[in-house]
């Protein structure tokens, strides 16, 4: 990670702390490991996105319908799914420290850093090269970067296109043939070789070979053997302990549509092709933490599960591949910070599947999977429980007979809530300049799409006196049944400004004088910061057709 994402990252997280989005699990008992909580603007914003989703799925589709199902589940349900069985991850203790790792995780990590190392090493060679790019190389790794830079190149120097890419070329170049990078692709090659034969003692001598430490200790681990470990979170239900009452907290809130299918299929008369669409918390005892709300052990899904005739679910996967990207692109973000990642490794239960990625500070990271899951779920649920799963098709078929009896496809939109939670804040947040030849000023502004602002309007009275207070809480009172508002009579007006720029909050709406003569306010835009003067009587309408989905 470059220094500069690095610092975007870390002011992003500081930012959804200062300004109540994000806090830490538990804080004044130094908090709970991947646990989180939504502060009050957090928690607003978090409902505006499920909200968004909620309308795509279930309201503009006539034929998908929305459930809430319960957290703990009959036990024989993760069996059925495959989840008692298969759904872990391979881990490793040091003896030495106690320490629990993903061996996996410490694999990738060593990866990195020798990939680091190499980058370190490559860039300082080439910057004596090209002494105009110093401290810019890293800017050059990535195509994308090499545009953006020539688009914006460091004020005071301008790089011609040529001499970019060939350094962005040599430095490829060299990075491949540095030793640390040699060994970093053949780790790679070996870890993946090893993932994808399952073969825990392969992964644990890998570790021995490449000395991999222990990220939190200098002391020389004493690895033990890698293990599976369930991610599973299991609790007792009912007074009396005993093994028979074991629940788990669900993993995934697929399973609550897959049991079901039936009963919303029967009392909804809902005919094939059709979706059931759910929000709700799942739960997984991940190993490690990573990347603030990335990785978390309560989170968020928003699961649609479509159930289609057999023979036409790629037809269907291909629908719901692009109608997901063109659910986020619908928000405004650059095109360029998504892209699709196909899996080539399928789970047993999949014969196609898809990420949604978006490029994180950290990278690009998986944020929504597309996943055809044929009939694997409901069949497993038909064997295990001894119901039927069939569904009867009435329809026609092209030899003219009805299609019958059968178990439904499934077609799968899996979004997690705290991802795109954090994506829409990185993809809002900018640390913008404002100086101009006299003056140095500048902002922290949310820009964020405003049907997903926390705040939509904020009502400032620009004195505490000559009645100007109650005649903001008049035009308040009037608007606020229809939006979210916050009233702010403190400090200047320039600082009201900022406060709800880092917020987000579209539009502020300043009552002066003036309105008391002729019920005028001034209504001023978050991301131009432009002023306009509006009849008071207005503000519903405008805010209203600014704000809708
Ligand atoms: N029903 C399919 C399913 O659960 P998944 O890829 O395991 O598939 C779907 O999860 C989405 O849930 C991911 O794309 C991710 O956005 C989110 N997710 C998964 N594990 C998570 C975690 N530990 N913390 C936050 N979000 C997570």
């Amino acid at each position: 990670m470059s220094k500069t994402t690095d610092e975007l990252f870390k002011n992003v997280i500081a930012h959804a702390k200062e300004y109540g989005f994000v806090f830490q699990s538990s804080e004044i008992y130094d908090g709970l490991s991947a646990v989180y909580d939504y502060g009050q603007f957090g928690a607003e914003l978090k409902n505006n996105i499920k909200t968004y989703w909620w309308k795509a799925m279930v309201q503009m589709n006539q034929n998908i319908v929305g459930i809430d199902s319960a957290i703990f589940m009959h036990p024989k349900i993760w069996e059925a799914s495959g989840h008692v069985g298969g759904f872990s991850d391979p881990m490793i203790d040091n003896k030495v420290t106690k320490k629990r790792y993903r061996a996996d995780q410490l694999i990738e990590d060593k990866i990195e850093d020798l990939l680091n190392i190499a980058f370190k090493e490559v860039s300082l060679a080439v910057n004596k090269k090209y002494p105009d790019l110093q401290n810019n190389l890293e800017a050059l790794i990535d195509i994308n970067a090499v545009r953006d830079y020539i688009k914006n190149p460091p004020v005071g120097k301008a790089i011609n296109l040529d001499f970019a890419a060939d350094a962005a070329k040599d430095t490829y170049k060299a990075i491949q043939e540095h030793p640390s990078a040699k060994k970093s692709f053949s780790l790679f090659k070996e870890f993946t070789d090893a993932l994808l034969a399952e073969d825990l003692d392969e992964l644990k001598s890998l570790i021995a070979k490449y000395e991999i430490n222990d990220p939190n200790s200098k002391e020389k681990p004493d690895w033990t053997e890698v293990r599976q470990f369930n991610l599973m979170f299991s609790t007792q239900m009912g007074a009396i302990a005993d093994d028979a009452d074991k629940v788990y907290l669900r993993p995934e809130t697929a399973q609550g549509i897959f049991v079901n299918y039936l009963n919303v299929q029967k009392s909804g008369r809902m005919k094939i092709p059709f979706g059931i669409a759910q929000i709700g918390k799942a739960f997984r005892n991940e190993v490690i933490a990573r990347q603030f709300i990335i990785r978390m052990r309560e989170f968020e899904q928003m699961e649609m599960q479509f159930f289609v005739r057999p023979g036409t679910e790629m037809e269907w996967y291909n629908h719901w591949k692009q109608a997901r990207l063109k659910w986020h692109l619908a928000l405004g973000t650059d095109e360029a910070k998504y892209r699709y990642h196909d899996h080539t490794k399928l789970a047993h239960y999949a014969n196609a599947a898809v990420d949604i990625e978006y490029d994180f500070p950290f990278g690009f990271k998986e944020v929504e999977g597309i996943h055809s899951r044929t009939d694997f779920d409901l069949s497993q649920h038909q064997q295990f429980s001894g119901k039927k799963m069939q569904y009867f098709d009435p329809e026609l078929g092209e030899d003219g007979k009805p299609y019958g009896n059968y178990i439904p496809y499934v077609i799968e939109t899996s979004i997690g809530l705290d991802r795109m939670f954090l994506l829409t804040m990185i993809n809002a947040y900018e640390e913008e300049d404002l100086s101009t030849e006299d003056k140095q000023d500048s902002r922290t502004v949310l820009h964020l799409h405003p049907c997903l602002a926390p705040v939509k309007a904020a009502i400032f009275p620009l004195t505490k006196k000559d009645g100007l207070p109650e005649k903001a809480r008049e035009i308040m009172e009037a608007l606020q049944i229809d939006f979210n508002l916050q009233y702010e009579e403190k400090d200047a007006i320039g600082k009201r400004y900022r406060r709800q720029d880092a917020i987000g909050t579209p539009f502020c709406i300043t009552v002066d004088h003036q309105t008391l003569e002729d019920n005028t306010v001034t209504l001023r835009h978050r991301d131009s910061m432009e002023q306009e003067r509006v009849p008071a009587d207005q503000l519903d309408k405008i805010i209203g057709d600014l704000v809708s989905w």
